[in-house]
């Protein structure tokens, strides 16, 4: 395949320049680092997972109207995508407490919370993406209230979505983070929509009846079980690769 350009390099992820204008290619590392990039590690195939995993639920979503980025998987570790202006606000929405939310509240994990919550955190390494409120949001120009108004919609519509459809598979979505993009059309209009990934890398999702962690939680807490679990939840939403764990090594990343 011809040499692409690469546009950025980020810590689960690499960006290509796509085969069309306004088109991304997604490539998936196993690449893993945890608490504002201290922790670094590879989960060994994580990357081939997260690309059929991410684009199962995608197009679960895309089917019952939520826009995404996404448009097609290419190959075991890439995606093309459509290209958006990504809105630098991560939303975390929350069904039982855990990790941070549990801990600064003095909540017990796994306290079911009395309905969803949604957080807001500004998207910053270097400041370890501080969560901000509305107000942040808004005076600092990071996303309009209109953005706003159909981020928080469209993340409670998926919430909604993603724990039945997570629950039809043994799997409790303990929480997940969330990420937008303004995409405009030929009339210059704005459309919000879900960028970046959904798999889990960034859902909570515990075993329904063992509360076992099926989750980046393993690697976080170095509970061990890290690939297999990445792997068992993808068995259980029927789209781990024939071949089984031989093949998830997949192709490398091209330089
Ligand atoms: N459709 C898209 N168009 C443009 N950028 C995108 C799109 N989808 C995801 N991105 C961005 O691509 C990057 C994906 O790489 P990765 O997830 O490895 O980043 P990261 O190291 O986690 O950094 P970040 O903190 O920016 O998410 C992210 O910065 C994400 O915001
Ligand atoms: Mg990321």
């Amino acid at each position: 395949m011809a040499r692409r350009r690469k546009l950025y390099e980020g810590k689960a992820k690499v960006l290509y320049e796509g085969p069309e204008p306004g088109t991304l290619i997604q490539y998936f590392k196993d690449d893993a680092t945890a608490f504002n990039n201290q922790k670094k590690g590879v989960i060994t195939g994580k990357g081939v997972l997260n690309n059929r995993i991410s684009e199962f639920l995608m197009t679960r979503l895309s089917e019952i109207g939520v826009p995404t980025h996404f448009m097609r998987r290419l190959n075991m570790r890439e995606q093309l995508v459509r290209e958006v202006e990504i809105i630098p606000i991560e939303i975390v929405v929350r069904n039982v407490a855990a990790g941070s939310l549990a801990e600064r509240f003095g909540l017990e994990e796994g306290t079911i919370l009395p309905r969803s919550i949604i957080e807001y955190y500004y998207k910053s390494d270097e400041l370890g993406s501080p969560m901000v409120t509305e107000e942040h949001i808004t005076a600092f120009g990071w996303a309009g209230t209109q953005d706003l108004d159909d981020m928080v919609a469209l993340a409670l519509r998926i919430n909604d979505f993603l724990i039945g459809l997570f629950l039809g598979v043994g799997l409790r979505l303990v929480d997940f983070k969330l990420e937008f993009g303004r995409l405009y059309n030929e009339h210059d209009e704005i459309q919000v929509v879900v960028a970046d990934e959904i798999s889990p890398d960034n859902c909570r999702l515990w075993d329904i009846r063992t509360n076992e962690k099926m989750d980046k939680d393993r690697f976080r807490r170095d509970l061990g079980g890290v690939e297999e679990a990445y792997q068992e939840v993808a068995r259980r939403l029927g789209v781990l690769p024939e071949a089984g764990p031989m093949d998830l090594k997949g192709p490398q990343a091209m330089q």
